[in-house]
């Protein structure tokens, strides 16, 4: 399988996680593919139309996007333990987590790509402020409800990946600071071997 890949996006991040946990790491062939909403990358689109990273070619010429859909397909392959819980409140509780996860990298990376790619002159202070609320919020909500999640899943994994990317481009703003739970989660999941391994890099 080829897996279409920058090294500073967390959610090929969440993709390389789930591969090392399961051991399906070495099935794997990282492209380096480059992304960016002002330089569309066509030759990419070819193999998948919205021209985000990461997309994965199976086999058989067939692409799946996105991470949520990636991460379930290599759930579905034979390999290590599990990470989708196969049903009822325990698989519901991991996907609305990993929802809020990926929500709070939606609105981290929009708001990367306004202050770190867009010109100056046409930034829109309170478009970013309003990206920048919902990361956190999010974060609020996760941190009153992590003394409760329970083990590595899908939803765990996500918010790793998440705080990962705040620590990588918004250190200043310094998540940990009213979030002891999380900042506990996150030392215990950040020690793991596939988090060490795909640590971002610009
Ligand atoms: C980043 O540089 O922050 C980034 C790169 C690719 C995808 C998402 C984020």
């Amino acid at each position: 399988m080829k897996l279409y890949y920058s090294s500073a996006s967390p959610f090929v991040r969440k993709v390389m996680v789930c591969a090392y946990e399961r051991g399906l790491d070495g099935r794997i062939t990282q492209v380096p593919t480059k992304v960016l909403p002002t330089e569309p990358n066509r030759e990419y689109g070819k193999a998948n139309p919205l021209m985000k990273v990461p997309a994965l070619e199976r086999d058989d010429g067939t692409t799946l996007f996105d991470s949520m859909v990636i991460c379930e397909y290599l759930d579905s392959l034979p390999g290590g333990p599990k990470l989708f819980p196969a049903e009822g409140e325990r698989r519901w509780s991991a996907l609305r987590v990993q929802a809020m996860a990926n929500g709070i990298l939606d609105a981290a990376v929009l708001t990367r790509y306004e202050t770190a790619v867009r010109p100056a002159q046409l930034r829109w202070d309170a478009w970013t402020q309003g990206q920048l609320l919902k990361v956190d919020q999010a974060l609020d909500v996760l941190e009153r409800e992590a003394a409760k999640f329970d083990g590595l899943d899908i939803g765990t994994i996500a918010v790793g990946c998440a705080l990962g990317y705040l620590d990588f481009r918004y250190a200043d703003r310094n998540w940990r600071a009213t979030r002891p739970q999380l900042a506990r989660l996150y030392e215990s999941i950040a020690r793991r071997p596939s988090f060490e391994k795909t640590v971002p890099k610009a």
